[in-house]
């Protein structure tokens, strides 16, 4: 996961925290406030109902990412939302088994699975998202836990040449805490992941078309000790992408 081919990437997730003209008026600021950066990919994330109206305001700059998929086509799923109508709306990057979706509505790493491959084959980029629990962590699981959803998710994958994946390095614990991780426990646990990787795809494959990254209680002032690494290439931002002035500090220190 050499960080010098592509840019560091951040993506925005504002989860449930913003109503539709929230997001639209924060989209409109970070559009003119981030209008020179070029040295890092910025993606916003709003909830579905406001994927169409931040893409209208959000300028060209930056790309849209929804939090969530089905697994299925169009059809009868009450409730859910296709990856083809995501990629209508414009919508590029997927988040895949975010932790509130694992504890709030039950996402098993099955679902995880088959919603990666539902992104894939609308050339949508998953950015799955893994981690472990405090008590888990306490238990000494982390490492076993982290390599169950790291394989669960890719085992039924294969990757065109075009595609990639990411994957999101969570702690269940740090998330919301305003805490983040160690950086060197956050680089510790991308090397698992990364070791996992090259298991089950070849290095050329692992180097160019997967993307590790980390999330949880990231800032402006503490992004940097993150990324760039030898092993992270990217942040999963929360509360800072939910306020203009300190999303944009976040991204800026980056640029
Ligand atoms: P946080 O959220 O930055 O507020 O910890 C990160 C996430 O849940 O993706």
């Amino acid at each position: 996961m050499s960080p010098i081919k592509i840019k560091p990437i951040i993506l925005a997730n504002w989860k449930m925290n913003l109503s539709v003209s929230q997001s639209i008026k924060l989209a409109k600021s970070l559009a003119k406030s981030l209008a020179k950066v070029d040295k890092v990919e910025v993606v916003l994330m709003p909830s579905f109902s406001a994927l169409a109206s931040v893409k209208k305001v959000m300028g060209k700059k930056m790309s849209l990412g929804a939090q969530n998929v089905f697994w299925k086509e169009p059809g009868a799923f009450t409730g859910e939302e296709s990856a083809s109508s995501l990629k209508e709306l414009g919508v590029r990057y997927i988040l895949i088994g975010h932790s509130e979706r694992r504890a709030y509505l039950k996402e098993s790493d099955e679902m995880v699975a088959v919603k990666t491959l539902t992104a894939l084959a609308h050339n949508l980029t998953p950015v799955i998202c893994v981690g472990e629990t405090f008590t888990q962590r306490q238990q000494g699981q982390k490492d076993v836990i982290i390599t169950r959803q790291v394989e669960q998710a890719l085992k039924a994958i294969i990757l065109k040449p075009t595609q990639e994946i990411i994957i999101a390095y969570e702690p269940v614990w740090v998330i919301g805490s305003g805490h983040a991780v160690n950086p060197e426990e956050a680089n510790h646990t991308a090397r698992v992941i990364k070791n996992i990787l090259l298991k089950l795809f070849p290095p050329s494959q692992v180097n160019k078309q997967f993307r590790i990254i980390y999330g949880g209680s990231v800032n402006s002032h503490d992004v940097k000790d993150f990324v760039p690494s030898l092993l992270l290439s990217g942040v999963l931002v929360g509360g800072a992408s939910l306020k203009a002035p300190e999303f944009t500090s976040l991204v800026k220190a980056l640029n």
